[in-house]
Parts: C-alpha cells; structure tokens; sequence
C-alpha cells in the first residue's frame, strides 16, 4: 500500500479513501456470494446514494427487509467495512461499490447475483466531484476547478479514472448479471428507472407502489429524508451535502469552453468507441 497523499492510499492501482485497509481489499477476493446478493456499483458521484434509496425502497416495499436507521446501514460499502461484518448479513445482501471489476468479488461472475450500474455524463460528474472534494473535510481541498479537473482526467483523485471504471465495466459486462443505467435517463424519466430496476431485481410492485417510491426519491423529497439523504454524516466528515443540485447540465455552470472541449477531446480518445450515449443537458437547441 503506497499512501500517495494524505487523503487517498494507492493499491492494487486504484484510489482507495483512508478509510479501508489492504486487508480489507484482499478478502473481497474470498468474500463468498449468494445468489440472492444485489450490488449497486458506480464511480462516485454518479448517483449513488439516489439509487441506494430506490433499491432500499423496492425491497422494502416488497417485504422482508430488516429496518436500519439509515440507508447506509441497510445497504453497507462492499469495501469500507463497518463493525459488524458484512458477509454474516441475512440475505438479501445489500452492498455498494465503487470498484472496478478486478477488484470485486470472483464469484459474481456466477451471473447469479444482481448488479445495477448507474453511469453519468462525465463533466456533471466533475462539477459534482469537485464540490464533493471540497466538502469532505478529511480530502484535500482543490485550489481552483481548473485544478481539480486536471486531477480528475488524470485519475489521481478517489475512486481512479472514470474512463478506466466506465471502459472496465463495460467490456466486463457479459461476465456478471448487470442492469447499465444513466444518472440522465433516470432524471428525464424516475418511473421507468424505478420500473426497470424493479423488474431486474425480480420483484413486483403495484403500479402505486412505483408511484411511490419515485415519489419518495425525488430529489426534493429525498433531501428532507433523514434516513436517505446522508446528513446523518458527522460534520467533522463531511462538511457539504451530498443532496446538491441534482440536475443534468449544471456543469455548463462551471466549464470553460476550453475546458468542455478538453474534456470532449478526451472522452472521444478513450471510451470513443463504446458509442455510449450521454445526454449532456436538458436544454432544447435553439430554434432556426
Ligand atoms: P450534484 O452534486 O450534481 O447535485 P453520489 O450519490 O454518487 O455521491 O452522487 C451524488 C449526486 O447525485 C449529487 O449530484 C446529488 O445531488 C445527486 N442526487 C442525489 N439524490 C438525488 C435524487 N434523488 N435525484 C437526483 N439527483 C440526486
């Protein structure tokens, strides 16, 4: 384990948060999966405690899911433990990750148990990184965004390149049992987000049960949800929200022209062949 800076620690060639050990990243290798185990994985800032809330909710709503007093709790880090180990969890299993393939547990590639992958455009991505940087108090604060953004598309921050987890996913996807979505299309349309991971979970709610759920994860209600919304974080932690904006588009806030360009040139060079389809913002072109 190589400690890089004072906030991340580099191993296996991937940015782990102080808050892990490589004892820690070595026994996902040996961490046993159930058939029945769902995995929300995303690179950060993508979505993921969103998610977390809807795949909370479902489960909820379908029964048999313990009550924990917060969503962090009921759906744990895959690789920041917490005291009590979370491979003894009754099933299902509910864990989050923000890892890369190589590092996830082998026996997922039974193509049993569940994963759902939330991916969003790159440059909100960045501008929600970056306030994230500057919130979390243990993290280095960035000296501008310009600098940020360099670190970013270097993949020298938390969590390694975005590139590298979106290509690695991706060209793993035939080895797992994976739902792709986008941050943006669960946006422009909750219900069939909620719809969709519903069905990929093999569970079946009333069309009033969905409603609900959208209902209650919407960001204005989410935020105001003491369970979901991650206020329950100490401050000495984290110093910001995690319920910011919400919104596609906010990075045109922010971004250069130059620095939109950059980021373009950069996302044609590595992940130009996928064809992924982002939607960048909301807004309509303008009329001829
Ligand atoms: P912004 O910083 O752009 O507002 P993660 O959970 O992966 O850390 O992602 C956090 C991002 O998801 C933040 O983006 C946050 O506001 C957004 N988010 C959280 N809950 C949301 C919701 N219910 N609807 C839309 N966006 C949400």
């Amino acid at each position: 384990m190589e400690k890089t800076t004072d906030y991340f620690l580099r191993y296996k060639n991937y940015n782990f948060d102080i808050h892990t050990t490589p004892e820690i990243i070595d026994s996902l290798q040996s961490f046993e999966i159930r058939d029945s185990d769902i995995f929300l994985v995303t690179y950060l800032k993508s979505g993921t405690i969103w998610t977390q809330n809807i795949i909370i909710s479902i489960l909820e709503q379908d029964g048999g899911l313990p009550a924990h007093p917060t969503n962090m709790r009921q759906m744990p880090w895959l690789e920041y433990k917490p005291k009590r180990d979370i491979s003894q969890r009754p099933s299902p299993r509910l864990l989050m990750s923000h890892l890369t393939p190589r590092l996830m547990p082998p026996g997922l590639k039974n193509k049993k148990a569940k994963i759902v992958y939330v991916m969003r455009n790159p440059k909100d991505n960045i501008v929600s990184y970056y306030h994230f940087c500057c919130a979390v108090a243990h993290w280095e604060t960035p000296k501008s965004f310009e600098d940020f953004l360099e670190q970013y598309l270097a993949g020298n921050v938390v969590g390694s390149s975005w590139f590298e987890h979106i290509r690695e996913w991706h060209d793993e996807r035939d080895q797992y049992n994976i739902l792709f979505l986008t941050y943006e299309d669960m946006v422009l349309d909750p219900k069939a987000a909620v719809t969709k991971i519903c069905s990929f979970l093999g569970r079946k709610l009333s069309e009033a049960g969905i409603d609900h759920i959208v209902e209650k994860t919407a960001f204005k209600n989410m935020k105001n949800d003491p369970k979901a919304n991650y206020q329950f974080l100490p401050k000495d932690f984290l110093k910001g929200q995690f319920m910011r904006k919400g919104k596609i588009g906010d990075w045109k806030n922010t971004f250069t022209v130059a620095q939109s360009e950059r980021c373009d040139q950069i996302f044609q060079e590595q992940l130009g062949d996928l064809a992924l389809k982002f939607i960048w913002d909301t807004e309509l072109p303008p009329q001829p």
